[in-house]
């Protein structure tokens, strides 16, 4: 199906970058971004060679042009020196942000999310997080940058259904008191913080869990589905 011609040229762009988020969930990454109203900045934690910081950058152009903090020691998680050896994705991140023109809107931190987060004292309207996906690395990067995300604010958590993200998403955000409007999109989970959430946002949000279950019967699945959402993420709504 044909998109709008801003997405279209995105896709091509984000094409030749190494990486592994997905179009479905690099198109929602761009939409959280242009809907930021500039109550805070927007942080990613893991920009590797620059395909997720490429659509929060042309979303936030396409929006209120809010900056792009992008936190990367660019040195390799775990993960990726398994994969690698030695990494350093600083030099080809700079090109492709340079090549898709939101060099000027995004600004590197070369530094882990830990080191970053000492200093950072602006507020944050929207964080995406994919940096270490250990399950005490997420953990760290969830009690490091809550606090600083306004009420409101959006948090969103790549791979969430792998095993270390998925426990920290399970309990501190699914669980919790102080997120609504919590959906998937891809491996992508959504959620909005707010003050305290109400009855009704703890049961939607369980569903979120239930929903995940691969045994569940297609008609619930649906039902659940239209329960859960029925939200939006505009930041000026968390209450
Ligand atoms: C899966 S990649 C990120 C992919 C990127 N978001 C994309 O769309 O292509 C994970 C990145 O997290 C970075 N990383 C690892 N530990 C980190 C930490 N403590 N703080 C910030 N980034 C970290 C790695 O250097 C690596 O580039």
């Amino acid at each position: 199906m044909p998109e709008s011609p801003e997405i279209d040229a995105i896709k091509q762009l984000v094409d030749t970058v190494h990486g592994w988020l997905r179009d479905a969930e690099g198109k929602l990454l761009y939409a959280l971004a242009r809907n930021c109203l500039g109550r805070g900045v927007i942080v990613e934690i893991g920009s590797f060679k620059g395909k997720s910081t490429i659509w929060l950058g042309r979303g936030s152009k396409a929006g209120r042009g809010v900056s792009v903090y992008a936190i990367d020691p660019h040195d390799g998680s775990g993960e990726l020196k398994g994969m690698y050896g030695a990494v350093w994705s600083f030099d080809d991140f700079k090109r492709n942000i340079a090549a898709a023109h939101v060099d000027e809107i995004v600004v590197p931190l070369v530094q882990t999310s830990e080191q970053a987060a000492r200093s950072f004292e602006k507020p944050v309207e929207l964080i995406f997080i994919d940096g270490d996906h250990e399950y005490p690395r997420v953990l760290l990067d969830f009690q490091l940058w809550f606090p600083k995300v306004i009420v409101g604010g959006i948090m969103a958590f790549h791979d969430a259904d792998a095993p270390g993200p998925w426990k920290v998403v399970k309990d501190l955000v699914i669980k919790s008191d102080h997120f609504r409007n919590i959906r998937f999109v891809d491996s992508i989970l959504v959620a909005q913080k707010v003050s305290q959430n109400s009855l009704i946002d703890r049961i939607r949000n369980r569903c979120t869990i239930i929903l995940r279950s691969r045994y569940l019967p297609d008609l619930l699945r649906a039902v659940g589905r239209r329960l859960v959402e029925r939200g939006s993420y505009g930041s000026g709504s968390g209450g």
